[in-house]
């Protein structure tokens, strides 16, 4: 659910937007965290993230919004799902 909330983006947006069925990612998404994401290095200059820090990345980027508090339950949840989705992306 937290997935696909819009409401969580000041432009619509919403995770899934961009990243159902494996979209958007490149390759490093395959690899434990953490390792270096492009987004991460070109825009903040930060060679190696956690799974967090990116699920963070792309609130203030690409959703356009405030980052989740760091104890927020939307971010464990997140947390919880996309490591799922890793493996799925990750046996393709
Ligand atoms: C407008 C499209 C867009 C939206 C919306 C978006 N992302 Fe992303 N996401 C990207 C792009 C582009 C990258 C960077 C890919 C790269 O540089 O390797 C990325 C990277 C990531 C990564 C790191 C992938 C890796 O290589 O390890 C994760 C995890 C992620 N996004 C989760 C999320 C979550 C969770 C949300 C919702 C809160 C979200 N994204 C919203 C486009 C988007």
């Amino acid at each position: 659910m937290v997935f696909k909330n819009t409401k969580l983006s000041s432009n619509g947006m919403a995770c899934a937007t961009c990243h159902t069925g494996g979209g958007s990612y490149q390759k490093s998404f395959a690899m434990p965290f953490p390792h270096k994401v492009e987004m991460a290095a070109g825009t903040y200059g930060l060679n190696s993230i956690h799974l967090d820090e990116a699920i963070q990345m792309c609130m203030a980027g690409p959703m356009a919004a405030k980052p989740f508090d760091w104890k927020s339950p939307d971010l464990a949840n997140l947390v919880a799902f996309m490591t799922e989705e890793q493996k799925k992306f990750a046996k393709r």
